[in-house]
């Protein structure tokens, strides 16, 4: 069990430290006092793409590590090898409890999820909550590649918060990020992304529940398509202060 309770000051200092120097500098400052027990989650998607090349870029230790839910896109299991590649360093890898998973595909199917929201709640806990709570047991720092203008659910959200779920200081470094911003970074320092990217799936989740999205659309329109735009959270980050 964490005993770490929520810090004021400190997630004020971080939030004073990013309004000063802005994202590269404030990541420098978090990493030389973090190091290693700073940990950044990525889905592969294109702003986590950018954030770690942003990481990589200070030359200082840092813990990347993902979830694979064992529904991801191939192109999502082909970036990950070239990423590592890329970078020269290991991505570490959190699966979901075995057992849980057989419960539940063989007690409510093997695509639950379209049937009821409590069912795709029930298959994102069992597949990202479960690994991800094992992950950031480690972690005095959860670093996340969010920006406040993917969703309404994510508009209020700052550089520094306290993640009650997990009792840990969270950093969103491109929260203010825009999607312009993003893509010139990445044309910029080449950062290697995935092909759906191109093919109109601007966000990027598990296959069966992320769909190209339609000219117009919103950007998270392909994710749970099926669902209101205020539910479409998995529970990875949820805003309880
Ligand atoms: S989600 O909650 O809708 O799935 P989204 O795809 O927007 O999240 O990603 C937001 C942030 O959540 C990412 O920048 C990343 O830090 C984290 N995240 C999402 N999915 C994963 C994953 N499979 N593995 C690790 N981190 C993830
Ligand atoms: Fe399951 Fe879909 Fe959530 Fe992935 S996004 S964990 S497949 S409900």
């Amino acid at each position: 069990m964490n005993t770490v309770t929520k810090n004021e000051k400190e997630i004020q200092k971080w939030n004073d430290l990013y309004v000063q120097n802005r994202t590269e500098k404030t990541l420098e400052l978090l990493l030389q006092e973090f190091g290693k027990d700073a940990w950044f989650s990525t889905s592969l998607g294109i702003e986590d793409q950018v954030l770690l090349d942003l990481l990589v870029k200070t030359n200082l230790p840092f813990t990347i590590f993902t979830l694979d839910t064992g529904r991801l896109f191939y192109e999502t299991y082909n970036l990950i090898e070239k990423t590592e590649k890329h970078y020269n360093r290991k991505i570490k890898i959190y699966f979901p409890n075995s057992e849980q998973v057989e419960n539940l595909v063989n007690e409510k199917g093997i695509n639950s999820f379209y049937e009821s929201i409590e069912n795709r709640k029930e298959c994102c806990r069992v597949r990202k909550l479960e690994p991800l709570g094992r992950a950031l047991k480690n972690a005095k720092v959860w670093i996340t590649g969010l920006r406040r203008e993917q969703a309404i659910t994510r508009a209020e959200m700052q550089f520094a918060e306290w993640d009650f779920s997990h009792n840990v200081l969270k950093v969103n470094p491109l929260i203010d990020w825009t999607l312009d911003e993003i893509w010139n970074y990445t044309k910029e320092n080449k950062v290697p992304y995935n092909p759906l990217h191109d093919k109109n799936f601007p966000s990027i989740g598990c296959a069966p529940c992320t769909r190209e999205i339609l000219p117009g659309e919103d950007i998270r329109a392909g994710r749970w398509w099926w669902e209101n735009p205020t539910t479409k959270e998995c529970g990875l980050h949820i805003q309880n202060k």
